[in-house]
């Protein structure tokens, strides 16, 4: 490639060159068919295949819910990038070199390129104190009573910084300076009181990367009890431990291949998790999980489980780091340890399996919530029941997602004995701040509501617009039949005439159609001839109602549940509360699909 393509030429090539089947293939999975490759939409999180990808040309179109684009489109949608970046690193995985000077013409040297570099020379530095210097037997030997091995340290980098001044003598000998050793961190700027000097003794140092992997700062353990246990790199222009998960960088992948994350809070924690083959899982290093890092995370996964300590102030963090997420519509659960014990503890301890078991437990954060109220004999008592609703409320209201929202209401209205009715208008007008408000009034009490409302409510309407489709369009008889029985529709004339569509087949003539058909249903098949298509596309209409009846059937699951959950004991609640997380997640999936579909 020549610095004299235009942005367009530099484009085109790089697509060209690029393998969109491998590069989608790595977050969806998908199978050959025909000259397509297809699998299940990651964008609207559709179970069927209708993500299709034609490799000759090199787009891709999902039939549901429309999304389409190239391999750059690809992965600026799905991952977030900026188009320079998808396009560089499209270019890298296809071999290509790009033009020195960018696309934009315009050649500039990140600034911030000396910046990873001096971190770089650090961690590497750190890393060979670690192994070969007797100063740092004390660190190896701490290691070895974690139960860290070689390998896991070298997967994660770890070093060690000895003696403090001779770290950063090595790092001037290899000519690096001192304005520079101080902006990220590695040596004090020094004020009135103290001198400035090396920020790290005696500390195991462990390398913190950012989202492209660039290392930006460090945490440093004491090896006893000194204090504070860790010392952490200071915001620098590439370093803010708020804004960044631990291990990010390398979990994205697996994030989106497993489509959840586990988030831990500390830096051994997560070594630990990922040492023992689960990799789809980051830390947030402390606290509760921030704003900034929630827009990470949600760049690559809408399911988040929450893997802190179980004491009250872990519990305490999980709740907080909750609400954020709620409200960028992510499904959360919570996993639960024994008294004491961490990730990190637990898993050294037991196994990857009882690990996995745990995970497998994991309530949804609200079950988790009311679990623990009803625990503590919440609701037994009059006068505390309002105070755990009180408590409860503000989850309800921050939550994005409008499906979980209304669930969280019912349970909340099943486990307390309060009507949802009176929830849903005490979560209007005790709300804080406008924006949830809005959200939080329910659809049926507000028609105008800013939220597109679905067209649809599932019923009657969605089995009479079934019908009218497939009978305006009979080609789509055969693929939905296999998919819809019979007894998903509730109406006894759409009913009817369903079932005479498919015994009499795509090609039946209107009398051959309603040859057993009662006169108000053959009225109403004439009706609907008459309706047609009524100007949109049938097979994603069909699509629209099969959601909508499907969500239908879901909810009516999901209603069945809370009545047996009122005489249930404490073993079959939790069983029936797995039930309606599974429900919970199917019902999202119908959801989106029905709203994204619809014409
Ligand atoms: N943390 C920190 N600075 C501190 C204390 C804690 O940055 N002074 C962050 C670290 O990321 C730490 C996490 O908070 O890993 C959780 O802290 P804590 O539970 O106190 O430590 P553990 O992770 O359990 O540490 P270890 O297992 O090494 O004892
Ligand atoms: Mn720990």
């Amino acid at each position: 490639m020549t610095a004299s393509m235009t942005r367009e030429e530099v484009k085109e090539r790089v697509r060209e060159a690029a393998d969109i089947v491998q590069i989608i293939g790595e977050s969806v999975s998908l199978k050959r068919q025909g000259n397509t490759y297809r699998g299940p939409c990651p964008f609207h999180n559709g179970k069927d295949r209708n993500f299709t990808i034609w490799p000759k040309t090199g787009y891709y179109k999902c039939f549901v819910c429309h999304e389409q684009g190239d391999v750059f489109s690809f992965l600026q949608k799905r991952l977030g990038m900026d188009f320079p970046t998808a396009l560089k690193t499209v270019a890298e995985r296809s071999g290509i070199d790009l033009p020195r000077t960018d696309p934009r013409g315009q050649s500039s040297p990140d600034p911030r390129e000396v910046l990873w570099g001096t971190l770089a020379t650090a961690a590497d530095h750190f890393t060979s104190v670690l192994w070969s210097d007797p100063a740092a037997e004390q660190a190896r030997a701490y290691l070895a009573s974690r139960g860290i091995d070689r390998d896991t340290a070298d997967r994660f980098g770890l070093g060690y910084a000895a003696d403090g001044e001779k770290v950063l003598s090595h790092l001037r000998n290899l000519g690096l300076e001192d304005a520079r050793l101080t902006e990220v961190g590695l040596r004090t700027p020094g004020d009135d009181d103290r001198k400035p000097g090396p920020r790290f003794w005696h500390r195991l140092m462990i390398p913190i990367h950012d989202a492209a992997g660039h290392i930006v700062g460090f945490g440093g353990r004491t090896l006893g009890t000194g204090k504070p246990k860790y010392l952490n790199s200071p915001d620098s222009p590439i370093f803010g431990k708020s804004k960044l998960l631990y291990g990010f960088h390398a979990a994205k992948l697996a994030m989106r291949r497993e489509a959840k994350v586990i988030l831990v809070e500390g830096y051994f924690d997560l070594i630990r998790v990922v040492a023992t083959g689960i990799d789809y899982a980051v830390a947030s290093m402390g606290t509760a999980l921030t704003e900034a890092q929630a827009q990470l995370l949600v760049r690559y996964t809408r399911q988040v489980m929450i893997a802190y300590d179980s004491d009250r102030p872990g519990l305490e963090a999980t709740f907080r780091s909750a609400d954020v997420l709620l409200e960028h519509g992510v499904r959360v659960r919570v996993v639960t340890f024994p008294p004491g014990d961490d990730p990190d503890s637990f898993v050294a301890k037991h196994s990857r399996a009882d690990f996995e078991a745990l995970l497998d437990q994991a309530l949804d954060v609200f079950d988790r919530k009311v679990q623990l109220a009803e625990r503590g004999g919440w609701f037994a008592d009059l006068s505390k029941k309002r105070r755990a609703i009180d408590k409860l409320l503000p989850t309800i209201r921050v939550t994005a997602d409008p499906i979980t929202q209304q669930l969280y209401v019912g349970r909340l209205a099943e486990a307390s004995g309060v009507s949802a009715d009176v929830l849903w208008r005490e979560i209007g007008v005790t709300a804080p701040d406008q924006g949830p408000v809005q959200r939080a009034i329910p659809p049926r009490a507000s028609r105008s509501s800013p939220r597109p409302q679905p067209r649809l409510i599932p019923g009657l309407n969605a089995e009479r617009e079934f019908v009218q489709y497939l009978l305006a369009a009979r080609a789509l008889l055969e693929p939905v039949a296999s998919r819809v029985e019979v007894s998903m529709l509730r109406d006894e004339a759409s009913r009817a005439i369903y079932t005479a569509l498919r015994s009499c087949g795509p090609d039946a003539t209107l009398e051959e159609l309603t040859r057993n058909l009662q006169p108000e249903e053959i009225a109403l098949v004439q009706e609907m001839q008459a309706k047609g298509t009524m100007g949109a596309n049938p097979a994603q209409a069909v699509e629209h109602c099969i959601a909508a009846l499907r969500e239908r059937e879901l909810k009516e699951q999901s209603r069945e549940i809370d009545k047996k959950m009122k005489y249930a004991t404490d073993a079959e609640k939790n069983n029936l509360m797995h039930e309606k997380t599974r429900l919970r997640d199917a019902m999202r999936v119908e959801s989106s699909k029905r709203r994204r579909g619809a014409p």
